[in-house]
């Protein structure tokens, strides 16, 4: 079975560097935001070039984390994309905001700055510019469209730890950067992680505050909550962050695998920005005969994903409660399209022969 990512097969990779440190933090006596964390803080906001970052529990909490210390909640508006994880708008839900979904563009999968005029409310308080599939969103028209009316850009980075948008790593270019360290993620936990990054000092030492109930010396200055993140997690991505550039490599590696093997068929290939280094996160083509690929593929024990099958506006949940674009066109048609073909370091090179040839054999090649 070829999966479309396999983080137990990276455990493998570095089980023994693992397991010790596993072992190490369990005869240790702090367990939950102890020196692991604060390592793996520094050695996080130093790769990605801020100055701070703090680990939170999850990906979804690092954004919710940044719109409270933004200040952002009921009543404000937060605009983002309709096609992304689910929990993109759901960290802005749990803030009491409202979510404000817009198009993305043809080519890329990203936010499109184009549509963002038509969404701007007196009420719109920040924009999350998600990194999908790991390359960076288009930013630069967004800070120019957020500086022009003084509102946030927080990056959803989740899916592009490393990525680079103008030689600078995405999380270090807007207010605040979000990350997604769960387990499938490019840098990934054996559990539930997240990590938020800002070079501005004071948003982060609110960020710190909120994940522990608004804590200063243990007395709460603000509102907070309970998003911390254990020591067992921080010792994993200590190890796998010094190991994530080569990682990353051998995912461009895998796309160019595929870019080369795929090159003649009837398939769109992803388009990579000039001024952007991207991480393959996901490697998503577009077939027409989506579906019949999706089972052609697995019945040869091949299992390609769909990221995302169904946009945000239109699960039963959202549909009739997010404020969106009137024009959802290309979010609506690439979703009847995508395929994610497996991508992850450790994908061997018959697993990627036997991929691309039985592609090859779904269009008679
Ligand atoms: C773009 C994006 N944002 C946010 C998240 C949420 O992260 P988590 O699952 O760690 O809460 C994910 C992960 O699925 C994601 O891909």
């Amino acid at each position: 079975m070829v999966l479309c990512s396999n983080p137990s097969e990276q455990f493998k990779s570095y089980q023994s560097e693992i397991e010790d440190a596993v072992i190490s933090v369990m005869r240790g006596n702090s367990y939950v935001l102890g020196e692991q964390v604060r390592y793996l803080e520094r050695e996080f906001a130093e790769y990605i070039g801020t100055s701070s970052a703090i680990g939170v529990a999850n990906g979804t909490d690092a954004i919710e984390i940044a719109l409270r210390a933004l200040n952002i909640g009921f009543g404000d508006e937060v605009i983002t994309v309709s096609h992304t994880a689910v929990a993109t708008i759901a960290a802005i839900e749990a803030t009491g905001a409202s979510a404000v979904l817009v198009d993305v563009d043809s080519k890329f999968y990203t936010l499109n700055p184009a549509h963002l005029q038509e969404l701007l409310t007196k009420k719109t308080k920040a924009i999350i510019a998600v990194h999908l599939y790991g390359q960076a969103a288009d930013l630069d028209p967004i800070i120019t469209f957020c500086n022009s009316n003084k509102i946030y850009l927080i990056e959803d980075a989740s899916q592009a730890h490393g990525a680079k948008y103008n030689n600078k790593r995405v999380g270090s270019i807007g207010d605040i950067g979000c990350f997604s360290c769960y387990p499938t993620k490019n840098l990934g936990a054996i559990g539930d992680a997240g990590l938020v990054t800002s070079n501005n000092h004071e948003l982060a030492s609110k960020i710190r505050m909120i994940r522990e109930y608004g804590w200063q010396d243990r007395v709460s200055m603000q509102p907070g909550r309970n998003s911390r993140l254990d020591e067992l997690q921080a010792a994993i991505l200590r190890i796998k962050l010094r190991h994530l550039d080569k990682d990353n490599q051998k995912r461009r590696d895998i796309a160019e695998f595929y870019y080369e093997k795929l090159l003649e068929l009837p398939i769109l290939l992803p388009s990579i920005r000039s001024n952007a280094e991207s991480v393959f996160h996901l490697f998503v083509i577009q077939v027409e005969t989506r579906d019949s690929l999706l089972s052609f593929l697995k019945e040869d024990g091949i299992i390609a994903g769909i990221h995302y099958s169904l946009p945000v506006h239109m699960q039963p949940a959202y549909n009739d409660r997010v404020i969106k674009s009137e024009d959802m066109t290309v979010t609506e048609n690439i979703v009847q399209k995508i395929i994610s073909l497996p991508i992850y370091p450790e994908l061997s090179k018959s697993d990627l022969n036997k991929i691309v040839n039985r592609i090859k054999r779904f269009f008679n090649l």
